[in-house]
């Protein structure tokens, strides 16, 4: 796949995805667009037509666990982590007291989930009588002491309810952490397609930025093209829900006018302006439409041709680097069986990592309704040995994970191992029982060019 062209188009298409085509195996990414989003209305209509699939999908996630009902309750600002999944796209957070009550078999005729916003007693009165007419033998709560998504219920909140509700029911409160796990990790059909929008949109910012439109060598420091992308996110309606990381990873100058970086071996003062010869990289996400994404990246920033090199070309060793932390993605992927846990995925992948003679690090997480999403980590940067609580539960066969990882490869130029640090986001396909790029990955170098190089300039 080829990710290196230039942009011949002005900066804002409409991507028109077929359904058919962005749905099923055959998904080739092409270009990267800025896809442009729907107005905030429609945004609404989409946000609430899964929000609703999701909700309707409730009871199965209680019945598959075995417990009755589930219950939030919140006050206005301080809301429980699944509030913000199962609100509507204009609420913009809990009024007085709102609370939701679901059941996994409701009694004939009766709806499977309440809802009430009230300041009153009166909203325990009616949980109490709904609670009594249906009978249920546990009530969950979000009161798990290790997973955010399961733990969102307020001290002051379950005080209040076990006040109200009195022993008899509060001896029925259970925590079942994978509820809301699972709750949050949920998909819908009709996400995927969007989520690749979102993922087309994060390329082609990350190609806008990593090319000589942005950065001028000796001029652009790695702050510059970090603005650039929150700017960028803004003038498009876009958000993101971290700040966009640009560093200098090393540099390969054969004579270096300032001193090499070496992030390998963290400096108080890390080089920022762009020179010639810089392995650049990218940690960036967007927002949109409830979902979040990930990708790291790497570009290369050529030096101008000379008479000694009259087509400066992208080193072999860096082309390595990127191959052999392309084959570390894909050892991971083949090892997300659902139903592993994290731990033993991480493990696995370690071990056949090591058997084909790489050294590096795995540290993927779920993705989607939060940058860092409900479910299953595998590893993280200071836990390869395994991730307690988190790294033990079970690998959910839905939803989205970011396959974030870094390789080392030997890089003559600079005398030293560099860490190819990449990241892509996959979904499962229930089809095929493996986990697909969303969009794509990384496999060539994004290019800055110099300004008057030969070549480029017809191609803007
Ligand atoms: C961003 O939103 C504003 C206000 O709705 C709209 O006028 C503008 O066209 C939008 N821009 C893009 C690129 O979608």
């Amino acid at each position: 796949m080829l990710f290196t062209w230039k942009s011949k188009s002005i900066l804002l298409q409409l991507l028109l995805f077929d359904a058919t085509v962005t749905q099923s195996l055959s998904f080739k990414p092409t270009k990267p667009e800025f896809v442009i989003l729907p107005t905030l209305r429609e945004q609404a209509v989409i946000q609430d037509s899964w929000t609703e699939q999701r909700k309707a999908n409730i009871p199965n996630i209680l019945n598959e666990y075995g417990v009755d009902t589930w219950l939030m309750t919140q006050r206005e600002y301080a809301e429980d982590t699944v509030f913000w999944s199962l609100k509507s796209a204009k609420q913009f957070s809990a009024r007085r007291r709102t609370l939701q009550l679901f059941l996994a078999s409701p009694k004939p005729g009766t709806p499977y989930s309440y809802s009430w916003i009230d300041n009153t007693p009166t909203v325990y009165t009616e949980l109490l009588a709904i609670l009594t007419t249906q009978n249920p033998s546990t009530i969950a709560l979000n009161i798990s002491p290790d997973i955010s998504f399961s733990s969102g219920l307020h001290v002051g909140e379950l005080t209040s309810l076990s006040t109200h509700l009195g022993p008899q029911w509060a001896s029925k409160f259970v925590s079942v952490p994978m509820i809301a796990v699972e709750f949050v990790a949920s998909k819908v059909p009709g996400q995927l397609e969007w989520y690749r929008k979102l993922q087309s949109t994060a390329w082609a910012m990350i190609e806008e930025a990593f090319s000589e439109k942005v950065i001028t060598p000796g001029v652009t420091t790695t702050d510059d093209v970090e603005w650039h992308l929150r700017s960028k996110l803004l003038a498009l309606n876009y958000t993101t829900w971290f700040h966009p990381d640009v560093t200098i990873l090393t540099s390969l100058s054969p004579t270096p006018s300032t001193p090499n970086p070496h992030p390998q071996k963290p400096s108080p003062h890390p080089r920022k302006t762009i020179q010639h010869h810089d392995l650049l990289h990218v940690d960036f996400g967007v927002s949109a439409l409830g979902l979040n994404t990930d990708t790291q990246h790497l570009a290369y920033v050529l030096p101008p041709s000379s008479p000694s090199t009259p087509s400066p070309s992208i080193p072999t060793s860096l082309k390595k680097g990127l191959q052999t932390t392309n084959r570390l993605q894909d050892i991971v992927r083949s090892n997300m069986l659902p139903g592993l846990s994290g731990n033993t995925i991480l493990s696995n992948s370690l071990t056949q990592m090591h058997a084909e003679g790489i050294n590096g690090k795995i540290y993927c997480h779920p993705i989607g309704d939060w940058g860092h999403s409900a479910g299953t980590l595998i590893g993280m940067t200071n836990l390869q040995e395994g991730v307690p609580v988190l790294g033990d539960l079970e690998l959910l066969g839905e939803g989205y994970y970011s396959v974030e990882l870094y390789a080392e490869s030997w890089v003559e130029e600079v005398g030293e191992v560099v860490n190819f640090y990449l990241e892509e986001d996959v979904y499962y396909d229930a089809e095929t029982g493996t986990w697909e790029w969303v969009w794509g990955r990384q496999e060539e170098f994004w290019v800055i060019r110099s300004v008057g190089e030969e070549g480029w300039q017809e191609e803007l």
